[in-house]
């Protein structure tokens, strides 16, 4: 499946996020944090006896970047200036020695060598971007062999009034900032044609369901 189900182009990611940014602390914190516990406990699970470098993709406010061990050294990416500003702010607020750098740049174009980083993780992330495939190859590229990919994000009902509740907040796509109906098969077609990467967990998160976690590992 091609990942064209509705529009949603970096002018719509940078118009709707620099919107969102003075106010999406205090709309996105407490709902989606289950989701940004799960990839930073997954991440931190690496880090038990070693430090590991980690990229963030699309690092947004940077609310996961508390949630990670001292011994994951992050470097946080994001296309949106308004957002990465605020959370170069909760970094020193919150002495989060941890955070290497926090850059512009475009997850779909990531400007790191390959095999650089020992885990990539992308919170609410994939569902935001113009191309989820170039987006995971592109995680994939920059990730070492052995390395992990941990996604979370909210995959679309497949029928039903949730479905047809999604489809319709789609067509508000380019707005919101991101895409309601976003479904399984667009990660599932892109597996299907990489087979040096393998699916290690799927498993569904708090509240209602709603989001799931996804870890994926480059051999
Ligand atoms: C829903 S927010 C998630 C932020 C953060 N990870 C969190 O859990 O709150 C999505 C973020 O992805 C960023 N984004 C969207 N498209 C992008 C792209 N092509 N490259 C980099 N970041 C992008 C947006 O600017 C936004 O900050």
């Amino acid at each position: 499946m091609r990942d064209t189900l509705s529009s949603i182009s970096h002018a719509d990611v940078a118009t709707a996020y620099a919107r969102w940014a003075p106010i999406y602390d205090l709309v996105f914190t407490a709902n989606m944090r289950p989701g940004r516990r799960a990839g930073a406990t997954a991440i931190n699970a690496l880090a038990k006896d070693r430090e590991i470098s980690l990229l963030d993709v699309g690092v947004g406010t940077g609310l996961e970047l508390p949630m990670f061990s001292p011994q994951v050294k992050i470097t946080g990416i994001d296309l949106s200036e308004p957002m990465l500003a605020v959370a170069r702010k909760r970094v020193q607020r919150e002495g989060l020695n941890n955070v290497i750098a926090l850059q512009t740049m475009d997850a779909m174009a990531l400007e790191f060598p390959d095999a650089h980083f020992d885990a990539v993780i992308a919170p609410y992330v994939l569902t935001v971007v113009p191309d989820a495939h170039r987006t995971l190859d592109e995680m994939a590229r920059v990730v070492k062999p052995g390395g992990e990919i941990v996604l979370v994000n909210h995959i679309g009902a497949e029928k039903g009034l949730m479905a047809a509740l999604e489809a319709w907040l789609g067509r508000r796509a380019a707005a919101l900032g991101w895409r309601p109906e976003f479904p399984w098969a667009i990660i599932g077609d892109w597996l299907a044609k990489r087979s040096d990467i393998a699916l290690v967990e799927r498993r569904k998160l708090a509240p209602f369901n709603l989001f799931t976690l996804i870890r994926l590992v480059r051999h």
